[in-house]
């Protein structure tokens, strides 16, 4: 890894710049500019910053990290083993954005980021400085991003287990990241229960509740458990009114659940638990949804933890109204019309005073339907009527053999395909969109296409005849190919209605 010739890259902001010095003086002044080059090749980053500093992206992102990754990293801060650092890095995922992070090095990997909404264009008037808070401001220099406030800190510290944190000169903490993380947990990291881990693109959350952690996904306006692991409370017992709970994943392998130091009430092992690996450890809350932990072993992260094993199991592996067959992992969709990626389009938010249309399906299930409100009933009608007729239910799953009926209270995500004929499904589907109803769309997409496409057409035949007719009046007749205005297409293919008819076109 050679990450130290970025250090040149740090533009560390100084005041004007001072009058041409003397002729004298050029010979020292030269001395001095190779020396300093020589520091910035061969000594690390400082380790600590104080008050009054500040630091620019240089004008152009700096190269990717490694072969292997695509991360643009300028480092402004070491830890001391030099594993760590604090910079800017340049997500290429499009938009490519400017963001304050953590970075393993020689992973390449971002192990904490400041909160999303802490990105910016790269700009090298961008600028991350501490006046006693960290202060993350765009081009503008409209803040972004901010950290610590009152009491304001004297220095700001990555330590070698990259926490970045805010001191007093007493070495008080004022701020840490660990206790803001962003996807992921490195070991000695408290989760605690006022934290959110969420996954990067902020889908899936992992929370603490009074005796349990567990996974969430945001499916529209709504949240649903999907994951939840409750301790077991082995070796201490929760204490009412003894606070809350908290998580840390373990050097020897296991994610602890804790009440306090001494009190630890669950213990989820990893797969290495116990078996003497060094290796630092972190858990990530991944975009696909699954919550994994693996160990650096010197070369790459070796996965060694995994919360759901099967991506069927994943609660938006095939998507909106999709679903997933288990061990082949193939995706299809509830709506047996449709095959591929041509699935309901997700939803969000409820029923209430909107129209559906309904879908049954035989053979599926939710594998975190014991997670979801149910109740005993008599029949599949009693299990389907009671959702039907509340709007905030988006479906049911009924049990045949059992008589159990699940509520779905949130729109309809990934399903899973059993061919067990005791378990059915019922689903509802919002008429806005192509459906069963909408089968009659493409007609009322043609008209709508005609009605306000005819128009257009027209307008735009004129036009063109116009100037036509124009440049024949000035040129004598040679013709002219801009008259025929390529824009009229592109509104067309923008317009909603044209769309649709591509959408119900494609989704068979
Ligand atoms: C640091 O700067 C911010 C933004 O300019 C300001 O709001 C804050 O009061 C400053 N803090 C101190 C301790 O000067
Ligand atoms: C990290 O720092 C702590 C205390 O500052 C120290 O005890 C520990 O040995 C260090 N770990 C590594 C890997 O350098
Ligand atoms: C984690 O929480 C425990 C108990 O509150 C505390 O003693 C410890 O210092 C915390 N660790 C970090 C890194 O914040
Ligand atoms: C930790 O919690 C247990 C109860 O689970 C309690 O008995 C014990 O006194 C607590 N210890 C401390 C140091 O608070
Ligand atoms: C930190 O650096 C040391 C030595 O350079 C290395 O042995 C260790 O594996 C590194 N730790 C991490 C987490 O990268
Ligand atoms: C509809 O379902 C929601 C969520 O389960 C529930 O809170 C509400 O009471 C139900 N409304 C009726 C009228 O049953
Ligand atoms: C449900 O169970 C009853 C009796 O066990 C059976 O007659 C019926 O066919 C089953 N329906 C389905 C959809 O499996």
């Amino acid at each position: 890894m050679t990450t130290k010739p970025a250090a040149s890259h740090l533009l560390l902001s100084t005041p004007r710049r001072p009058p041409p010095p003397p002729p004298t003086s050029r010979l020292l002044l030269h001395l001095s500019f190779f020396l300093l080059h020589l520091h910035c090749f061969t000594s690390a980053l400082p380790h600590q910053l104080s008050r009054g500093f500040s630091a620019h992206p240089s004008s152009n992102p700096p190269p990717p990290l490694s072969s292997s990754s695509s991360l643009s990293f300028q480092p402004i801060l070491d830890d001391p083993t030099g594993n760590f650092s604090l910079g800017f890095l340049l997500l290429p995922s499009p938009p490519a954005l400017l963001h304050l992070a953590v970075v393993h090095l020689p992973s390449a990997l971002p192990v904490w980021r400041a909160a999303p909404a802490a990105s910016a264009r790269w700009s090298d008037s961008a600028s991350l400085s501490f006046n006693g808070s960290l202060i993350f401001s765009d081009r503008t220099g409209a803040v972004l991003w901010s950290a610590g406030g009152s009491p304001a800190g004297d220095r700001l510290v990555l330590l070698n287990s990259s926490n970045l944190q805010i001191q007093k000169l007493s070495g008080s903490i004022v701020w840490q990241s660990f206790d803001s993380p962003f996807d992921t947990l490195v070991q000695g990291q408290n989760l605690t229960s006022s934290a959110t881990l969420f996954s990067a693109d902020r889908r899936y959350s992992m929370r603490l509740g009074t005796n349990y952690v567990a996974l969430y996904m945001a499916a529209g306006t709504n949240t649903v458990m999907y994951w939840q692991v409750t301790a077991l409370e082995e070796r201490a017992e929760i204490v009412k009114g003894a606070g809350p709970i908290y998580a840390r994943v373990d050097p020897l392998g296991f994610l602890g659940l804790y009440q306090n130091e001494t009190a630890r009430v669950h213990v989820m092992a990893f797969d290495t638990f116990n078996r003497g690996i060094p290796g630092f450890r972190r858990l990530t809350l991944e975009t696909d949804g699954n919550l994994r932990a693996y160990y650096w072993n010197a070369y790459s992260w070796v996965p060694d933890f995994t919360a759901i094993s099967d991506v069927c199991e994943l609660p938006a592996h095939c998507g909106a109204y999709g679903v997933c067959t288990m061990a082949k992992g193939d995706c299809g969709c509830l709506d047996e019309d449709r095959t591929g990626d041509g699935c309901l389009p997700s939803d969000a938010g409820n029923l209430c005073g909107g129209k559906f249309w309904e879908l049954r399906r035989t053979g599926v299930e939710l594998p975190y339907k014991d997670l979801l409100v149910s109740q005993k009933v008599g029949s599949r009608e009693e299990c389907e009527s009671g959702c039907q007729r509340n709007c905030s239910c988006w479906g049911a799953l009924y049990n045949n053999a059992t008589g159990n009926c699940y509520r779905m209270d949130f729109p309809v995500e990934t399903l899973l395909a059993t061919g067990d004929r005791h378990r059915v499904g019922y689903f509802k589907v919002r008429n806005a969109r192509s459906g069963k109803e909408g089968k009659k769309e493409p007609l009322v997409g043609l008209v709508a296409v005609l009605v306000v496409g005819l128009p257009v057409f027209a307008g735009v035949a004129m036009f063109g005849a116009y100037r036509m007719w124009e440049y024949r009046r000035r040129a004598g007749g040679a013709l002219m190919e801009e008259g025929i205005s390529p824009g009229s297409y592109k509104e067309f293919k923008n317009s909603s209605s044209f769309r649709e008819i591509e959408l119900s076109g494609s989704g068979r």
